[in-house]
């Protein structure tokens, strides 16, 4: 059975292993190791099927012009190879948005594919006056607002994405 849970004490080496084969790159299992090291994961869902963890995601809190608003940035998000395009990511994807809006998040911001994230509800951030950190990626960034209003500002995310 496949089931989605946040993450628990002892997932660490699990999740590292499955963010290193999604990504086939030490950079982004370096990034959530970081980013756990430094108190900076707000939400940490994990795919598990049969017992094994075979997907995770992180949403780390994110400034606006600065300030903490209580926005998240969605990243990385990881499957593992074998396990891709079945709708884990989907459903991951789907509950960890559930979570942050019932825990009170005010939106989520993620960059990536338009037509993937669009299934989720993400606009291009731009229609919001949210600006991308990254130059060139601006049409990637996208946001999914829980609150009104939506702030307007320049988007950073922790520092430790700057190392990516
Ligand atoms: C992206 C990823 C998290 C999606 O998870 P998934 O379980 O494979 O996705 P789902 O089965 O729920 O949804 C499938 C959709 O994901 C998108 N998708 C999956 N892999 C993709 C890829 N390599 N390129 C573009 N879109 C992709 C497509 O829209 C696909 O839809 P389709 O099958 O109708 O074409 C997963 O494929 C992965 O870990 N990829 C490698 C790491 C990565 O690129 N992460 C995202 C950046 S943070």
């Amino acid at each position: 059975m496949l089931l989605f849970r946040t993450e628990r004490p002892g997932d660490g080496d699990e999740i590292d292993e499955v963010v290193y084969a999604a990504f086939n790159r030490p950079a982004e299992a370096d990034l959530v190791l970081a980013l756990r090291e430094q108190g900076a994961i707000s939400i940490s869902q994990v795919a598990e099927y049969e017992g094994a963890i075979i997907g995770h995601l992180t949403m780390s809190p994110v400034l606006i012009d600065g300030q903490d608003l209580g926005w998240l940035g969605l990243a990385p998000v990881s499957v593992w190879p074998d396990c891709q395009r079945q709708g884990v990511g989907s459903g991951m994807i789907k509950e960890a948005i559930n979570s942050a809006h019932e825990l009170d998040w005010a939106g989520l911001v993620v960059l990536g594919d338009v037509d993937f994230y669009g299934r989720f509800g993400f606009k291009p951030a731009s229609n919001f006056g949210l600006r991308c950190p990254y130059p060139g990626a601006e049409a990637a960034f996208m946001a999914l607002p829980f609150k009104k209003p939506v702030p307007t500002g320049l988007v950073t995310y922790h520092p430790v994405f700057d190392e990516l």
